[in-house]
């Protein structure tokens, strides 16, 4: 439904996208995480057709954006970042504005925008201006207008932000319905959201996309390169010569105190290989005992943050670390 291939986007000495590729299939949804100013606005910005490319390409709905931008505007709903809405306007007049403003004629119009009020729940405020109201109620009409004409396809950017817990959750589970029958992509920087709405995420950072997969995938995948603990009893000395010698070790160090001839240790193995059955064997031929060994599980946090964090500075990294993930 959507396939973006190689995009190129530019500002000044800014790469905003520097070459992203992905595609998103017909009834996905797909989650477009990244920290602040990664690209994924852009991006959006790009396939929406608001924002000209300077190289690559992407088709929506089989219609090439720089082709046939209005074909692909037509079967698109977006919601921007910070919606356009016209604050003198009643929340009915505008979406029958812009019902009409979408060539939905005067029949189909009243049904349309019935549908949209009963859809995102703004009944008790259909005769309210935009501007009283709440920051909630604006987000709720802002994808009135983008769902008004039916797309197939919806592209929301950010569409939780600044709302409260109770909105969020209805927000999340008007999108999940939504992602029944349409193709979504949805933007955040909000891990659970990812998780409790899409199907897949592609995970971009300063411009770059760095992963994508299904959430379990993803942290399947960093898993694979976590780390393996395990408490050996017998000499340290010994223990950790042979470990320092070992090829399959790619780093370790103790964790705590030892207790006696117990030792607790954390290891990584070399080319993230799973070194479980390496120190079982270790410890058997040297006649050692194996007191504990496991894997330490990796949550999608850490695996947001190890691929988004790596190469910055420590300044940057205090800074968004209080980007609190709700
Ligand atoms: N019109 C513009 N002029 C100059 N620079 C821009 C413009 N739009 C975006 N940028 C830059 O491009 C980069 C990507 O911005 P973008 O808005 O796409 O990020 P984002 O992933 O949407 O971030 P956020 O999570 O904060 O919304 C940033 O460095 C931003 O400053
Ligand atoms: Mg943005």
């Amino acid at each position: 439904m959507i396939e973006a291939t190689n995009l190129v986007k530019r500002f000044g000495p800014t790469v905003a996208v520097n070459d992203i590729s992905f595609t998103v299939a017909k009834g996905e949804v797909l989650g477009f995480l990244g920290p602040n100013g990664a690209g994924k606005t852009t991006t959006m910005r790009i396939l929406t057709c608001f924002l000209v490319a300077d190289s690559g390409t992407a088709t929506v709905a089989g219609y090439d954006i720089h082709e046939d931008p209005i074909e692909v505007r037509r079967r698109i709903g977006y919601l921007p970042e910070t919606a356009p809405l016209y604050n003198d306007m009643t929340v009915v007049d505008y979406l029958n504005f812009i019902a009409e403003a979408r060539g939905i004629r005067n029949g189909g119009r009243k049904a349309a925008v019935d549908r949209m009020i009963e859809v995102t729940s703004l009944k008790g405020v259909t005769k309210q201006s935009i501007g009283s109201l709440s920051r909630g109620y604006r987000q709720r009409v802002g994808l009135a207008q983008t769902l008004i004409h039916d797309p197939e396809i919806l592209i929301l950017d950010e569409p939780t932000s600044g709302l409260d817990p109770n909105q969020i959750i209805e927000i999340r589970e008007l999108i999940k319905r939504l992602g029944e029958e349409k193709t979504v992509l949805l933007s955040t920087h909000i891990l659970p959201e990812v998780s409790a709405t899409c199907s897949r995420m592609i995970i971009i950072d300063q411009g770059e996309l760095v992963a994508s997969g299904t959430p379990e995938e993803l942290s399947n995948q960093a898993s694979r390169e976590g780390t393996t603990v395990v408490s050996i009893r017998g000499p340290l000395p010994e223990i950790t010569s042979t470990l320092a010698a070992a090829p399959w070790v790619a780093d370790w160090h103790q964790v705590g105190e030892s207790i006696g001839d117990l030792h607790r240790l954390r290891l990584r193995g070399s080319e993230g290989r799973d070194i479980a059955e390496d120190l079982f064997r270790t410890v058997v031929t040297k006649g050692w005992s194996l007191a504990e060994l496991y894997r330490e599980q990796v949550s999608l946090e850490e695996v947001f943050l190890r691929l988004t964090m790596s190469e910055r500075g420590d300044a940057a990294k205090e800074e968004r670390s209080e980007v609190n993930p709700e």
